[in-house]
């Protein structure tokens, strides 16, 4: 039996994709700081769930759960760094310092540690599959994306470094950026709570649902130990590129 362990399984992306991977015979273990919620999912999915209390923001939470880990199965076969999110709206310059903080401290920082944390034993291993969930964010800038949309820039070029420092091993490493998607609790989490700024966001508009991304995630990790998917970007039909932005009641230079 293989087994994953997937960031960020409380709610959202992560709860869908535990449910997949469970379907389709893994054993999952799922990390989040609620560990409600995640009991609740153990109560849904049975044995093959594990809940582990997991803050990616704290390197003796992650090194705690990756010890535990490898107490209970004999390696990860597969990594899912899920765990993320996008605090306010605002434009850079009345934006929130400790909102930054806290977006860098879990998008990048603790992507990145949990990744250092797992990848030793895969590369000794000789196989193994890391799948990042970045963000379109992370390649069109919009007002108000600053430091969450850089963060996913991040994650888009660690998992091609990645690639490139694991030339010659057999592990493979994935980036997939989500767009617009409902069904979670990223736009409550990001609107601190703002429920009316959340429903006009989706508003006549059919986003993509976690169970989307969790089908991309058991695509990836189903193709054969030769094929690579680097990168994929998904977006609602009803979600395209806009124009670039001119200005055009600027008083001249
Ligand atoms: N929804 C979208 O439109 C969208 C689009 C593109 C990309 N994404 C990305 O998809 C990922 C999942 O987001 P989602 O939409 O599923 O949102 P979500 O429902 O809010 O889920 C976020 C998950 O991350 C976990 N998390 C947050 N901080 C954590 C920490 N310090 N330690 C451990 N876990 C932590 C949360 O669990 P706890 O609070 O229980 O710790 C939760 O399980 C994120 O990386 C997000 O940036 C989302």
């Amino acid at each position: 039996m293989k087994t994953a362990f997937v960031t960020g399984a409380s709610s959202g992306f992560g709860r869908a994709i535990c449910q997949r991977l469970v379907a389709n015979g893994y054993r999952v273990i799922g990390g989040a700081r609620r560990m409600e919620k995640l009991q609740a999912l153990e109560r849904e999915l049975g044995d093959n769930f594990i809940p582990l209390a997991l803050d990616v923001t704290d390197v003796n939470s992650i090194n705690a759960a990756v010890a535990q880990i490898t107490e209970a199965a004999p390696g990860i076969d597969l990594l899912v760094n899920n765990a993320g999110l996008a605090l306010g709206v605002e434009r850079a310059q009345v934006s929130s310092a400790e909102n930054w903080q806290r977006m860098i401290d879990t998008n990048i920082t603790g992507l990145a540690m949990v990744t250092h944390a797992v990848l030793p034993q895969m590369v000794k291993a000789d196989s193994g599959m890391i799948i990042n969930i970045g963000s379109i964010a992370g390649t069109y800038p919009y007002p108000g994306g600053n430091v969450y949309g850089a963060s996913k820039a991040f994650v888009r070029q660690f998992s091609l470094n990645l690639r490139a420092d694991l030339a010659g091993t057999r592990v493979r490493v994935s980036n997939i950026e989500p767009g617009l998607c409902s069904g979670t609790d990223f736009s409550v989490v990001r609107l601190n709570g703002d429920m009316a700024a959340v429903d006009a966001l989706y508003r006549d508009v059919q986003a993509i649902l976690p169970e989307d991304i969790a089908a991309t995630v058991a695509w990836i990790a189903e193709q054969p130990a030769h094929v690579n998917i680097n990168t994929i970007e998904i977006m609602p039909v009803a979600q395209t590129s806009a124009a670039l932005n001119v200005v055009r009641d600027l008083p001249a230079c």
